[in-house]
């Protein structure tokens, strides 16, 4: 009994003095295991008479009963301990400055050209594309520029061969749209897109390029449509106080012919180096869409009228920004991409 007491006081401070759960689990087997020190206890009933069997067998039990619940209870106090040790551990320091990323931004150019797509959408319009490579047929022949024609010299063209190019002008989905919606008037379509030329890059040209075609056909369409089509449209773009004017001139596909002008953003209309005095700026040409046009897309020309634009992309975000040479647009220099983040 003497040694049972002795071996119960330095169980109970061995397990208080353990400081680790994997201490504890190797106390638990040195005391508890199978050969572990109160089992050893066991082996000593042999040596003891019958009646003093039953009395130390309690005893043992109540013991190993009594250092298990011990164990248990310090196992908790420790995973407790060894829990907060870690939350103090992996403490995030939230006066941390954090890591940056640098994301990429919306191109000035795709910016315009959704900024178009959104105002004719809400005026009802339908947004659509076509080839970039492109048949003779659809670019020239359909926008009535036949073949030999001089007007063909007025946009040099990239041949692939004799009948595909790759188109000079959004016109060409145009003549794509005319063709498939004939017995679906009226047809209001915005078409943006890419388009090329074989001209040689400068400040102010370049061999690729983007337009947006705009076409609206149905009775009673008038120039007078076109022209507040387009008023809208430059307030939109140059902001609420511009106003148009608009100068005959001339393209094969349509009749009469119209080049557009908008009051100059810089100097309000007085008079500045953008508008180079004049106090306009050109943005763009537009017409009534010629009849034979209409006719060779099997639209029935006294019945129906129409109106067509197309405005350049690059030259409405140069306007807009100020931005002096269009090859800034392509090289994707992203100090200048960083100039159109809008923090988005
Ligand atoms: N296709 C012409 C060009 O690239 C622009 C244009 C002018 C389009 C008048 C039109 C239009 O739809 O009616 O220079």
């Amino acid at each position: 009994m003497v040694n049972i007491e002795k071996l119960r006081e330095e169980a109970i401070s061995s397990i208080e003095s353990c400081e680790t759960i994997s201490d504890l689990s190797k106390l638990r087997i040195s005391l508890l295991g199978k050969k572990g020190s109160i089992q050893g206890l066991m082996v000593q009933m042999k040596n003891l008479s019958n009646e003093e069997k039953p009395k130390f067998g309690q005893v043992v039990n109540s013991l190993k009963q009594e250092i298990s619940n011990l164990i248990d209870e310090k196992n908790s106090l420790l995973q407790e301990k060894e829990l907060l040790e870690k939350l103090e551990e992996e403490k995030i320091d939230i006066t941390l400055p954090g890591y940056s990323y640098n994301l990429g931004t919306t191109h000035p150019l795709m910016m315009i050209k959704e900024e178009i797509e959104d105002l004719f959408i809400g005026l009802g319009y339908q947004i659509v594309e076509g080839p970039e490579v492109e048949l003779d047929f659809y670019n020239f022949e359909r926008a009535n520029i036949p073949a030999g024609h001089p007007a063909r010299d007025m946009q040099d063209t990239f041949y692939i061969d004799v009948e595909t190019l790759l188109r000079t002008h959004t016109t060409a989905i145009q003549m794509r749209v005319l063709e498939k919606e004939a017995n679906n008037l009226p047809i209001k379509v915005i078409c943006p897109g890419k388009v090329y030329r074989r001209d040689d890059d400068d400040a102010t040209h370049s061999h690729q390029f983007m337009q947006a075609e705009g076409l609206l056909v149905g009775e009673n369409i008038t120039l007078s449509d076109l022209k507040g089509t387009l008023d809208i449209m430059a307030k939109a773009m140059f902001g609420k106080t511009r106003n148009i004017r608009i100068r005959p001139s001339y393209f094969q596909f349509t009749e009469p012919s119209i080049e557009v002008d908008v009051s100059c953003h810089m100097c309000d209309g007085v008079g500045c180096p953008v508008c180079k005095g004049t106090g306009y700026i050109e943005i763009l040409g537009a017409g009534m869409v010629h009849p034979n046009v209409l006719e060779m897309a099997n639209i029935d020309s006294k019945k129906y009228t129409g109106f067509a634009f197309g405005v350049g992309i690059e030259r409405i975000a140069m306007l807009r920004y100020g931005i002096d040479d269009i090859r800034n647009f392509y090289v994707n220099d992203v100090r200048f991409l960083n100039m159109f983040n809008k923090g988005e």
